[in-house]
C-alpha cells in the first residue's frame, strides 16, 4: 500500500479518536413527537397542491414518518457496509489499515443502535426492514467482489446519497426540526465525512488502473446505482403515506414521484456526487425517480 494511502488511514483513524457513542452522547429525553423530524422543505410532497392543502399535523406526522423511513433504509444500507467490513478484515494489509476498519465498523454499529433507539423513543416504527429493498445495490453490495472499480463505485454512491439528505436537514433544519434530530445528523455527518474521504480515496486508486472502455461498461451500472439509491432513500414507501393518515398511499406515492419540487431537491442534494462521478469519466444521467 502506497505511503499516501497509509497516512490517510493513519489520520482518519486518529479523527475517529475519542470515540463518541451516539446512544451516549444524544439526551433522548428530549425527543419531541410534536415536532418537524424533517425541514418541510425535504418533505416529499412538497411543493405541491396536495401539500398545500394538508392540515399541520399531518404535515408534521408525515415528516416524522418520511424521517422514520429514511433512517429504516439507513438500517439496511449499513448492515452490508458492517458485513462487507468485517469479511474484509483478514485482507487488510497493515495494521492502519486494519484500525480504520475497526473504526468504521464501530461508527456504523452506532449509527444503526441510534436509528433503533429513535424508533424506539418515538414509538414510530414500519414493517419490515429488510423488506423492499433494490436489488442491484442489494446484491453488488453484498457481492461485489472487494477492492475493484465496482465495489468502490457502489459504496462512493451508497455512503453520499444519503449523507447529503442529512446534511440538507442539519443545515436547513434550524428553526423547524426538532433539535434531538438535528443534532443526530450532525453526528452522522461528522463520521460519514471520514467513511466518504476514504471511499473517494479508494475509488481513485482503482480508477487509476481503470481504462476508458471499462468505465463505458460500468456506466450503466452506476446509473442504475445512483437510480436504486435514490429511490430507496428519497421516495417514501407506500407505508409512510398510509401511516401518516394518507390514504391510498400509493396515489400519494405518486404524487411524490412526480413532484417537479422533488426533482430540484435531488438534483440540488445530489449534484456535488453527480459532478465528481462526471469528473472521473462516467457520463452520469440526472437522477429520476
Ligand atoms: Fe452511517
Ligand atoms: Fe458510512
Amino acid at each position: 500500500m502506497a505511503y499516501a494511502e497509509l497516512s490517510l488511514l493513519e489520520q482518519l483513524a486518529t479523527n475517529s479518536s475519542p470515540y463518541h457513542d451516539p446512544l451516549q452522547r444524544l439526551n433522548w429525553e428530549t425527543l419531541d413527537t410534536k415536532a418537524y423530524w424533517l425541514p418541510p422543505t425535504a418533505i416529499s410532497l412538497f411543493g405541491t397542491r396536495e401539500y398545500d392543502e394538508l392540515a399541520e399535523t399531518t404535515r408534521i406526522r408525515l415528516s416524522q414518518y418520511e424521517f422514520t423511513g429514511f433512517i429504516q433504509a439507513g438500517l439496511w444500507l449499513e448492515a452490508i457496509f458492517v458485513e462487507r467490513l468485517s469479511r474484509n478484515l483478514k485482507h487488510t494489509q497493515s495494521a492502519q489499515e486494519l484500525a480504520y476498519y475497526l473504526h468504521e465498523i464501530r461508527e456504523e454499529s452506532g449509527h444503526s443502535l441510534m436509528f433503533l433507539k429513535l424508533m424506539e423513543k418515538g414509538g414510530l416504527r414500519l414493517p419490515g426492514v429488510w423488506r423492499n429493498r433494490p436489488r442491484t445495490a442489494d446484491f453488488l453490495g453484498r457481492h461485489a467482489p472487494i477492492n475493484t472499480t465496482l465495489f468502490w463505485l457502489a459504496v462512493t454512491i451508497g455512503e453520499e446519497v444519503p449523507d447529503k439528505l442529512n446534511r440538507y436537514i442539519r443545515t436547513h433544519g434550524n428553526d423547524s426540526v426538532d433539535p434531538l434530530i438535528r443534532q443526530m445528523c450532525t453526528l452522522h455527518v461528522i463520521d460519514e465525512a471520514r467513511h466518504i474521504a476514504h471511499a473517494r480515496n479508494a475509488l481513485e486508486q482503482s480508477l487509476a488502473r481503470t481504462s476508458a472502455w471499462h468505465k463505458k461498461l460500468l456506466t450503466p451500472v452506476v446509473n442504475l446505482l445512483i437510480r436504486q439509491f435514490v429511490t430507496t432513500f428519497y421516495l417514501p414507501q407506500t407505508d409512510v403515506y398510509e401511516l401518516s393518515g394518507l390514504n391510498p398511499g400509493r396515489q400519494w406515492r405518486e404524487i411524490a414521484r412526480h413532484n417537479p419540487a422533488r426533482r430540484e431537491f435531488i438534483q440540488a442534494c445530489l449534484n456535488p456526487s453527480l459532478n465528481l462521478l462526471r469528473g472521473h469519466g462516467f457520463a452520469v444521467k440526472d437522477p429520476a425517480l
